[in-house]
């Protein structure tokens, strides 16, 4: 049986990454191979350190200008990237050779609430300072700008007047943490 290798990027709390190295654990065909970060201080290290996944801390100069993440993703038989929290632009070198191969999750029903700057609390301040009746996530193929490749898969959540931007934070992570990895698991079957 082929395993498929997942690598992960992320750079905060980790929860996403979490669900993820929990929805995998028990599975001969997949494996969570790597987990990347761009922090010394993610705490996405420590959920890596209790399953045993193996980590990599990468600094700008790496990730940007040579193709030093190419080899161990290539080391590692990386057939997909997922981020998970991970903020920096995906740089072109690494999407021409992961094409469609790339995940990323997003705090918001894009394309409202996306591009640069537009991530974690900031979304959802903005989300409730606009009224907005409902918010959500959205999972999509990454590509050259934040947040605009093809989407995949979106969940909605209603936002009641008042809800706090915790709050609708809160529930946009519950469905974050209810869908991504079963999408995951969708994109690596084909489906
Ligand atoms: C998640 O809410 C994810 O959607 C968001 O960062 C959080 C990471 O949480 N990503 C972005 O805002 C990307 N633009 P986690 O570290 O607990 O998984």
């Amino acid at each position: 049986m082929k395993v498929q290798n997942i690598a992960i990027f992320a750079s905060g709390s980790g929860s996403n990454a979490r669900k993820i190295l929990e929805y995998f654990e028990d599975r001969d065909d997949v494996d969570v191979a790597i987990i990347i970060t761009n922090r010394k201080s993610a705490g996405v290290l420590n959920h890596a350190r209790e399953f045993g996944v193996s980590t990599l801390r990468i600094d700008r100069p790496y990730f940007y200008n040579n193709d030093y993440i190419l080899n161990v993703l290539k080391a590692e038989k990386i057939d997909l990237i997922v981020l998970a929290g991970f903020l920096w632009l995906i740089p072109p070198y690494l999407i021409s050779k992961f094409p469609n191969k790339i995940l990323n999750i997003h705090p918001a029903l894009l394309p409202k609430y996306g591009g640069k700057g537009m991530y974690g609390h900031h979304v959802h301040e903005a989300v409730k300072a606009n009224n907005e009746p409902v918010s959500g996530m959205t999972i999509h193929f990454v590509n050259e700008n934040f947040d605009e490749g093809g989407h995949i898969f979106q969940a909605k959540c209603a936002i009641l007047p008042t809800d706090s931007a915790n709050e609708i934070a809160a529930n946009v992570l519950k469905l974050e943490h209810t869908h991504y990895a079963e999408v995951i698991d969708k994109v690596l079957k084909g489906l």
